[in-house]
């Protein structure tokens, strides 16, 4: 599966291709959470535009460049920049030199992930947005912190901002067709789109998943899906002692639950009936389990009888996938980091980089609570595979807070970005010695050996303030 074209996403396309050529120029800012096809939809859209009336640059923030001033729109600044200047001059100097460049054209800048930018592109994109002739287009992940100058963009009416909502399923059956490059057939399609709940990373995952175990087979042209048909063994057992038969609805909350447990509870709600999760909670098939302000949903009863029924299947399955998904759930039942590292490994074999990244999550926080060695080299492993999960995060990534103080979280935070603990220490007004005290304490409670490994480790959990912030 190689990179598969772009389908769907019509109105949205039109909107942002519409917002770039049409004479107000007024530009737009799509919101969207994880996976849901921003990047790839403001691609296409800046892939379209005319190059005869627009001069396009593109720019991606990312976590790297949020801490270098204009790092945000390297690709964006022109090379030749004289030395010397203040970051004003630069910004002065960047905009003329863009309008050179651009020779009449109308510039068009898009902006992937516009809430990384760190603080100087921020403002130059303002700026850019306020000069004459151009459009800034971009996108934005829900739910995090957005940089002042660019939420004055749709404050100041410069450009209009939208909600960009997940797919209809008619769209991610398109999706689906583009991935594998034939139809799907509508058993499958259903399936899929209800576990990938319209996401379109999700459903990466889930067909680069059923290619790999051989659960996908093309016959007469069309793709079946043979994998999970059926709800586990044990869970037709579990059902059936306990309600006798379920209707579909349920039965559908059920095994959505058991193939993605531990699983938010809006997430499920968005992807099955609401009705039909109360009524499963009811009848006692799946738990909600709350903390802090966060509700997952797990299943009701033990991941052991789940580890054997899995194990039953490897053997009767063929595939690597069902005695994987085995050793997992009893590395789990174990309780052993150990364990669940050899396992998050053979994920990786097979390219399940969300699979690996939960598991690596799961071990780090056993090894951390086992005060073991090894969970230095989780933290980086994890680190490097959400590096490769581009960003998606899952309720099973999001690792327990481990309580650290105000204080200590502080200075983690400003040790993650690089400052020195002296630096720290004339910021706070404390001694060297107390920071070098607090940092040492955070290390234990992380399990971390060092600054370099501070930042992952935050970031591991979740922490919404462990990106630098420039
Ligand atoms: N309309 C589409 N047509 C074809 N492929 C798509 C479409 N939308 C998304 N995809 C594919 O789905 C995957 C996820 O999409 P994308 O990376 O655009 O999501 P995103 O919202 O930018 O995610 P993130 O929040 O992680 O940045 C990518 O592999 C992308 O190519
Ligand atoms: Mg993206």
């Amino acid at each position: 599966m190689g990179r598969w074209k772009f389908v769907g996403r019509t109105d949205e396309l039109s909107r942002l291709v519409n917002a770039a050529t049409s004479p107000d120029g007024r530009g737009l800012f799509l919101s969207g959470t994880a996976g849901v096809g921003k990047s790839r939809l403001l691609a296409q859209s800046l892939a379209q535009l005319p190059a005869l009336d627009c001069a396009v640059w593109s720019a991606s923030a990312n976590i790297a460049t949020a801490g270098i001033p204009f790092g945000g729109l390297a690709q964006v600044l022109p090379a030749d920049q004289p030395a010397g200047l203040t970051p004003a001059g630069i910004m002065r100097w960047a905009v003329e030199a863009l309008h050179q460049q651009a020779a009449g054209r109308r510039i068009v800048i898009g902006i992937d992930d516009a809430h990384l930018l760190d603080p100087s592109s921020a403002a130059l994109v303002y700026l850019l947005a306020r000069s004459e002739n151009t459009t800034v287009l971009g996108t934005l992940r829900s739910g995090e912190p957005v940089p002042l100058p660019i939420r004055a963009l749709w404050a100041d009416d410069l450009v209009d901002h939208a909600e960009l909502g997940p797919m209809t399923p008619a769209e991610t059956g398109e999706l689906l067709t583009a991935m594998l490059g034939g139809p799907v057939d509508a058993p499958s399609a259903d399936r899929l789109h209800r576990l990938s709940a319209d996401n379109a990373l999700l459903l990466r995952e889930l067909v680069i998943a059923a290619h790999a175990s051989n659960e996908l087979s093309q016959a007469y042209g069309v793709w079946r899906w043979t994998g999970r048909g059926h709800l586990p063994p044990s869970l037709d057992d579990l059902v059936d002692a306990r309600i006798g038969q379920l209707d579909q609805g349920v039965r559908a909350v059920v095994e959505l639950v058991a193939m993605g447990e531990p699983i938010g509870l809006t997430l499920l709600n968005r992807a099955t009936d609401t009705t039909a999760v109360e009524v499963a909670e009811e009848r006692g098939l799946i738990r909600v389990v709350t903390h802090d302000r966060r509700s997952d949903v797990r299943l009701a009863h033990p991941r052991q009888s789940v580890a054997q029924r899995l194990s039953e299947l490897g053997e009767s399955v063929d595939g690597p996938l069902p005695a994987l998904m085995a050793r997992h759930a009893r590395a789990e039942y174990a309780h052993s980091g150990d364990q669940l590292l050899a396992v998050a490994n053979d994920f990786a074999e097979l390219e399940l980089t969300v699979f690996a990244a939960e598991a690596t999550s799961r071990a780090i926080s056993r090894l951390r609570a086992a005060r073991s060695s090894r969970s230095h080299e989780a933290n980086l492993r994890l680190a490097a595979l959400l590096r490769r999960c581009d960003v998606l995060r899952t309720p099973a990534l999001t690792i327990r807070q481990p309580a650290l103080t105000d204080r200590e979280r502080q200075i983690a935070r400003l040790a993650a970005r690089g400052l020195a603990s002296r630096n720290i220490a004339e910021q706070l007004y404390i001694s060297t010695r107390t920071v070098e005290n607090h940092l040492q304490r955070v290390y234990n409670k992380l399990g971390v050996a060092d600054r370099s490994e501070l930042w992952p480790a935050l970031r591991a959990m979740s922490d919404p303030e462990a990106e630098p912030e420039g």
